[in-house]
């Protein structure tokens, strides 16, 4: 799995669980990042529609949850793999993008990484494997990656997992069917079907995923984009119009939206307390859907902020801020539902002002 901003590693058992207890049969995972949500509703038995409005996020769900692994015939997979992975390197974009002019790889790596995507691209394109190899690749350039978790920027000294050669695995598919949904929440939700539970995680701050893994998105769309600043990114991150969700004027109104519109019978929000919206506001929105009960959970923050703020010279220059925060998971729908699937949680109900 990817290292991924505001991913719900630690959450996963909960949301798995609350899926079970509302015999969800069908989920939606609207904002579905690395996708380890939706594939815990696909291991419990779901069939799950994964949407994001990224490339890379988009890639994964056609991976992990649109594909059902008795459809892929494992030894052609596995062949595929080894091929990829006996490839010589062959510098090209990435290597002079990603490791000349910046130091996201070692440029051994880079070279490799480019003799991978382009030999994808040549022998697999529109194949039923091409979204499983890429993400085989991406969880491999992930692995041997210079950052702290986001692309906006390079570590100072080469990291230590940038040292190990790049190595692809095979991507652990899934049994059953799914759907990905490359798409906007705002404009898709009410389209997309009728759920026993949808799940919503939408982003917390002006922060972009584009922007923080433009390298993923430049290596599915494979287009060798121009790009600007010490870390190389895409233009379009820089001209093309940004979530509704990352902008503290737009995003309550179309948080709220996204809760009305989609057609579910229990609705699970997560959150945490460093959003631009407080609890009060959450609970407010939520009450379209019936009765709202809310949970809470402790979290450590993003490496960086534990780290502190460093300037150019590697000094540090501030102070680290909070170290752990606040995750709520808000449950919405009929009373007597709501309260039975979030009954084994009883000692995290949080009381808020507005109930
Ligand atoms: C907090 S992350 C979700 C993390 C995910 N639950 C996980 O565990 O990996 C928010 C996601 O929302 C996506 N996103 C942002 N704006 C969006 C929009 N307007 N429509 C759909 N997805 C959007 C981002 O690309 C990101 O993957």
């Amino acid at each position: 799995m990817i290292k991924y901003l505001g991913s719900k590693r630690r959450l996963v058992p909960v949301l798995g669980e609350l899926a079970q207890r509302a015999r969800a049969r069908r989920a939606l995972d609207l904002f579905t990042g690395t996708t380890r949500v939706a594939q815990a509703f696909k291991l419990g038995g779901a069939e799950v529609t994964a949407v994001d409005f990224t490339r890379c996020a988009s890639v994964l769900a056609q991976c992990y949850v649109a594909t059902d692994c008795d459809s892929v015939d494992p030894g052609l997979l596995e062949r595929a793999v080894a091929d990829l992975n006996a490839l010589p390197g062959r510098p090209g974009y990435v290597t002079e993008t990603f490791c000349e002019r910046s130091r996201f790889f070692q440029p051994v790596n880079g070279a490799r990484i480019d003799a991978v995507r382009h030999a994808i691209a040549t022998k697999h394109a529109g194949s039923a494997l091409e979204p499983v190899l890429l993400t085989s690749l991406l969880e491999a350039a992930d692995r041997v990656d210079s950052t702290t978790g986001v692309q906006m920027a390079y570590v100072k000294q080469w990291a230590d997992r940038s040292f190990r050669p790049l190595e692809l695995r095979v991507p652990l598919l899934l049994p059953g069917p799914g759907r990905a949904v490359r798409g906007d929440a705002a404009v898709v939700a009410a389209e997309l079907g009728d759920f026993d539970l949808a799940y919503l995680d939408p982003p917390y701050n002006q922060h972009r995923y584009e922007a923080n893994y433009h390298i993923w998105e430049t290596l599915v769309a494979w287009d060798a984009p121009d790009h600007y600043g010490v870390a190389c990114k895409r233009t379009e991150v820089r001209q093309g119009e940004r979530s509704v969700f990352n902008s503290r004027r737009t995003m309550p109104g179309a948080l709220g939206g996204v809760v009305r519109d989609v057609r579910a019978r229990v609705l699970v929000l997560s959150y945490n307390d460093e959003s631009w919206m407080d609890l009060d506001e959450l609970i407010e929105i939520c009450r379209v859907r019936g009765h709202v009960e809310v949970l809470a959970f402790t979290s450590n923050r993003y490496v960086g902020a534990r780290i502190g703020i460093h300037n150019p010279a590697g000094e540090r220059v501030g102070s680290v801020g909070r170290l752990r925060n606040l995750e709520y998971v808000l449950v919405a729908g009929e009373r007597a539902e709501v309260r039975h699937v979030v009954e084994p949680w009883r000692d995290r109900v949080v009381v808020a002002k507005a109930s």
